[in-house]
């Protein structure tokens, strides 16, 4: 592989900043278990603020930020309303189901977003015995198998008004929630208006090495801060990955938009190639999918092309294939991949 490397497999192969380091290395630090550490203490507050809500909790990852905040709001046998392509569907080794007893139901989504008749014809009927008890609806935003679709303010709100007005509870995985925010130019806070319960991930495209945020009401977080620990979440001194947490919400948030035009000019340029095909106007945020027509690209020989020339992309999947951008992916870096991927489907030689 070449010195140079350009990774576009996700936004989570960041490593942190230089600012991040410096404040990770003189992070003020205590037990948090005891609630005695000044700088989880500062980005749970922080975090709170931003969004909206009273209270915040820190934890490992998104999945544990998932599975925490539904385990907070729902008991075994009860059932939660997801997007079919959700990652809590999807990728979260069904440990709603298996730590939580919970049924998840699946409804469509378009781009990201769930139609309220989808909600309201995925209910149960609490007074029906032998029904499920629906309790909590699921969305995610951005979307990431949709194409890291940024899910618009109006289409999240009508979705938690159904759900409130038939007693159910609303959680975002937002874990791009701030690329949603930059996406669309409304405060995240608006975004999240009409959820209990909202996750957000230090670790994607704000550049921390690891770590996610729940937020809600401060009852709901107590709560979680119990299932935490049931998890085996509780942590010590984890104010060295808050320090880096602290500098991403102060410092990172405002340049996404950077990593949204690279995906932009990288969709334009890609879908100009023979073989290649990408909706540029569905690409949103950082996140972009590909399309090959296999009789003119074919998706190994791409990769390993890509490969050769120090720039790694994901496994394509039935004839697709995802690329993210990053802060740590510049626009140089997308126009030496443009000319990377005509080299690779032997268009010109390097
Ligand atoms: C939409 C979404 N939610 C949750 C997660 C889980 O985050 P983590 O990998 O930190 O568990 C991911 C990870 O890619 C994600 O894309």
């Amino acid at each position: 592989m070449p010195d140079r490397v350009i990774d576009l497999r996700s936004d989570t192969v960041t490593t942190p900043t230089d600012a991040m380091r410096r404040a990770m290395y003189e992070a003020e630090l205590g037990d948090d278990v005891y609630g005695e550490d000044p700088s989880v203490n500062r980005l749970e507050q922080m975090s709170a603020e931003r969004l909206g809500k009273e209270a915040a909790l820190l934890l490992l990852s998104g999945t544990m930020g998932n599975l925490v905040g539904m385990l907070a709001q729902t008991r075994p046998g009860d059932e939660v309303i997801v997007g079919q392509h959700s990652h809590i569907f999807l990728n979260e080794a069904g440990g709603a189901a298996a730590l939580g007893g919970i049924q998840l139901y699946p409804v469509p989504t378009t781009r990201g977003a769930i139609d309220p008749a989808d909600v309201e014809g995925a209910l149960r009927d609490p007074k029906n015995l032998h029904h499920p008890r629906s309790r909590l609806v699921c969305l995610e935003n951005t979307a990431n198998r949709d194409g890291g679709a940024a899910v618009s303010v109006g289409a999240m709100d009508t979705v938690a008004e159904v759900a409130h007005r038939r007693g159910l509870r609303v959680h975002i995985d937002g874990a791009r929630i701030f690329n949603a925010a930059v996406a669309l130019d409304v405060p995240v806070e608006r975004l999240v208006q009409g959820a209990d319960s909202v996750t957000f991930c230090l670790s994607k495209g704000l550049g921390c090495p690891m770590g996610s945020i729940l937020a809600g009401d401060a009852d709901y977080i107590q709560e979680a801060r119990r299932w935490r620990k049931m998890v085996g979440g509780g942590l010590r001194q984890a104010g060295i990955i808050a320090a880096a947490g602290i500098v991403a919400l102060e410092q990172m948030i405002d340049r996404m938009a950077e990593d949204h035009a690279n995906a932009k000019r990288l969709a334009e340029g890609l879908n100009r190639l023979p073989g290649l095909t990408i909706d540029v106007d569905a690409v949103e945020t950082n996140i972009i999918m590909l399309h090959f027509d296999e009789q003119r690209a074919d998706p190994k020989a791409f990769v390993s092309g890509l490969r050769e020339r120090g720039i790694k992309v994901g496994s394509p999947y039935g004839g697709r294939m995802r690329l993210v951008t990053h802060y740590q992916v510049s626009r140089e870096d997308v126009d030496y991949v443009l000319k990377a991927a005509e080299q690779a489907l032997g268009l010109v030689h390097a």
